[in-house]
């Protein structure tokens, strides 16, 4: 058997281009979609990143700014600079790049973005929403990862979905979301102890262990659903995923490419929360 490609860019461009109409439409009724995007230090990584959204967001009509600060800023200089965003109404969504300086706490940082404007949903209010099922803003790689299943018809309920890794970025948000659409799920870990023969249960396989080629076609079931959320750079600087593609696209139904496949998810989810937080009044989402 040889997998179906799950094309994350094809996807990801048309939800833009509805992302785009959507925001025309909202700046008819004066409501333009604002994003500040916040990066502390140089890291070259995140700098691309920062780069992408925001001209992600200047292509989708939402207004973008990129607060750049240096490494040696002081955390009362970030969180004052937050809390003039949380007060500034051209600003619907405030995301603070990660990973930040060691010396900052990133926990106090999160916890002071207004939770109507944490586009990236890492907030505990968010994420307590989302534990509980209540309405608010979610993680925008599990998401866009949630977006993809749905945009392949793929079913959820009832399955087996294995989410190898747990992080509070990817691991322990999409295994909620999963969970909410009445999949049976479980999250393994690096203490996991029978890692193979559970993977090997998955009818839907997420892999966010930021571990390149971990999982491996003897790790899945034919026809699985492997979804590859690793984005790690080889020695020859290439960008390869936590997902044997070679070995696993022979056993898999489906599968996620890398570059091409969640990545461009995230970024059109960012937008998408962006707009969702300008058409949310306050009132909403009450803290
Ligand atoms: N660093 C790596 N991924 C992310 C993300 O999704 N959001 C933020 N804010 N920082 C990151």
């Amino acid at each position: 058997m040889s997998a179906q490609i799950m094309d994350g860019k094809a996807v990801a461009k048309s939800i833009r281009e509805g992302l785009k109409e959507e925001v025309d439409r909202l700046k008819k009724e004066d409501i333009y979609p604002g994003l500040a995007v916040v990066l502390v230090g140089d890291n070259p990584a995140s700098m691309i990143y920062v780069k992408n959204k925001g001209e992600a967001c200047r292509a989708a009509g939402i207004y973008s700014e990129e607060h750049r600060l240096p490494e040696d800023t002081k955390e009362s200089e970030l969180l004052e600079l937050i809390n003039r965003l949380n007060n500034d109404p051209r600003i619907h969504g405030i995301l603070v790049q990660l990973p930040l300086p060691s010396h900052i706490d990133k926990d106090r940082v999160l916890k002071s973005i207004s939770p109507e404007k944490d586009v990236d949903g890492f907030h505990e209010i968010n994420m307590g929403r989302l534990l509980t099922g209540q309405e608010g803003l979610v993680p925008c790689t599990p998401l866009g990862i949630m977006k993809l299943l749905e945009y392949y018809h793929i079913p959820v309920e009832g399955r087996f979905a294995v989410v190898v890794g747990r992080s509070n970025i990817v691991g322990k948000p999409v295994a909620m979301m999963l969970l909410q659409r009445n999949a049976t799920v479980t999250i393994c870990h690096t203490r996991t102890r029978n890692m193979t023969e559970t993977c090997r249960m998955a009818d839907i396989l997420i892999a966010a262990a930021g571990k390149p080629g971990m999982i491996t076609g003897d790790m899945i079931k034919d026809g699985a659903v492997v979804i590859d959320v690793g984005i790690n750079r080889s020695d020859m600087g290439k960008l390869i995923g936590d997902v044997d593609f070679e070995s696993v696209s022979k056993k898999a139904g489906w599968i996620t490419p890398v570059p091409g496949g969640v990545g461009p998810m995230t970024i059109a989810m960012l937008l998408y929360n962006t707009v969702k937080a300008a058409k949310c009044p306050k009132s909403r989402y009450p803290t």
